[in-house]
């Protein structure tokens, strides 16, 4: 009897066939976020089933935005112009996406109350960055009582350098500066795969873009009347394609992974290749047969790895190298650049036998031949995840706790292990 979810994973034979890999959350977040700017009706295509949509739907919800499932992966938005541009903390708190509601009613409505965001804990996550960038684009902001009231008469363009490329200053810069009055140009700009993504269904809506893709993002403002609803297919999601990856590195076999692109994960499958496992791409990732083949055979070698802002290894990436590396041959260190707290699942991969040492931004791992399992939990989406990777390469059974977590950015990743032969199964609560 159990009080909540858990997972229950065994270590099993090699994994076999093919897996769907579903739209990103960290992409469609935010396009949802970002039909704020213009009213009608939107179709958001691939979108994930995770947890993390729905909180979003409610929020939007409580803006004045509807959200209905039309069919799987089928999103339908209407924006029918009546918003209440206000995000309270029953919400807010659930996701730091949330924040991305800030930048589109700026430009649009002129006037936000947002409670300050939530989302996993790890470290502080402050939005001096996404406050700095508006308020150069003409916005005041005050804080009270937890809120951050912002307002602006009209914003207008302005040249924005960002001190770090962070992934959502970059999105409600760019997002409020759809509707900025003249240019506005962001420097070193986030480049990650998901603002681009962002950046083509703002295209798609009307909006005027240069550089996309690039640390140098120009915007052109536009009038109200020229921006207008779209339908858009979310990208596919790197961060679920990596977990099927590590999943099969530390199963071993011989997987195809459908969707997944390996144009928006370069550097992580160049050092998957280094740990030994032979991968290829199946087209150029924009054909629905296209995507990734992985094949791995015997023990991986350890390497050493430091995460940095795309196109570097990113951070949700390292729980997954982590949990590989505590099988694998030798010893790797890991250093993380982004957040200094992020290291909390260490301890959950001790209990099942790891050797790890964690000292501020840097862990060591050494390799042992197997892990032992046991019950763990998870802090938060990616190390659930990677914690259910360290299951498949412990002997016995792990039972993983905090599945919540993982529900917030995985689409089905039980049956999809399954499917793919994993001994793996969900055990409700109750
Ligand atoms: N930062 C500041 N000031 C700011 C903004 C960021 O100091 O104004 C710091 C943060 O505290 C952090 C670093 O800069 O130490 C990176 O933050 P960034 O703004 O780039 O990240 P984010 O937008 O908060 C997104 C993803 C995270 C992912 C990071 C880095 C979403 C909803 N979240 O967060 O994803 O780890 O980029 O790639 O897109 C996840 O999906 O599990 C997740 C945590």
């Amino acid at each position: 009897m159990h009080d909540e979810d858990r997972i229950i994973v065994r270590h099993g034979g090699p994994l076999r066939g093919e897996v769907v890999i579903p739209g990103a959350k960290n992409a469609v977040l935010k396009l949802m976020a970002a039909t704020l700017l213009a009213d009608g009706e939107y179709v958001l295509r691939n979108v994930p089933a995770i947890a993390d949509v729905g909180i979003m739907s409610d929020l939007l919800m409580s803006i004045g935005v509807t959200s209905t499932w039309e069919g799987p992966g089928r999103l339908r938005m209407v924006n029918a112009g009546q918003l209440r541009p206000v995000a309270p903390y029953e919400l807010v708190e659930r996701i730091r996406a949330s924040i991305n509601v800030l930048g589109p009613l700026l430009g649009r409505c002129g006037h936000v109350e947002l409670s300050l965001p939530g989302g996993d804990d790890f470290g502080s996550r402050p939005i001096d960055m996404h406050l700095k960038g508006l308020e150069a684009m003409g916005a005041t902001f005050e804080l009270r009582h937890g809120v951050v009231e912002a307002t602006a008469e009209r914003l207008h363009g302005a040249e924005i350098t960002l001190e770090f490329p962070s992934v959502g200053a970059t999105e409600n810069i760019l997002t409020a500066a759809v509707f900025a009055k003249g240019t506005t140009v962001i420097d070193n700009a986030a480049r990650e795969p998901e603002i681009a993504d962002l950046c083509q269904f703002l295209v798609g809506m009307g909006a005027q873009f240069e550089g996309i893709g690039s640390s140098t993002l120009v915007i052109h403002g536009v009038e109200r009347h020229e921006l207008h609803s779209t339908d858009h297919a979310v990208v596919a999601d790197r961060i679920q394609a990596a977990t099927y990856l590590a999943a099969t590195a530390v199963s071993g076999g011989e997987v195809v992974l459908r969707g997944a692109r390996a144009d928006h994960m370069e550097m992580l499958l160049r050092r998957f290749r280094d740990m030994g496992l032979t991968i290829t791409s199946i087209g150029d990732g924009t054909n629905p047969g296209d995507g990734l083949a992985v094949w791995a055979q015997g023990r991986l070698h350890s390497i050493d790895v430091a995460t940095l802002p795309y196109p570097g290894i990113a951070t949700d990436y390292k729980p997954l190298v982590v949990t590989m590396l505590t099988v694998a041959d030798g010893v790797g260190i890991v250093t993380e650049n982004l957040y200094p707290g992020r290291f909390r699942y260490v301890e959950e991969l001790q209990r099942l036998g790891a050797d790890i040492r964690a000292d501020g931004h840097h862990a060591v791992v050494r390799g042992v031949p197997r892990l032992s399992g046991a019950p763990v939990r998870a802090p938060d989406i990616r190390a659930g995840a990677a914690l259910v990777v360290a299951g498949l390469a412990a002997e016995g059974e792990t039972s993983v706790a905090g599945v919540h977590h993982v529900d917030r950015g995985y689409d089905d990743l039980v049956g999809r292990l399954a499917a793919l032969g994993a001994d793996i199964e969900r055990a409700s609560a109750g």
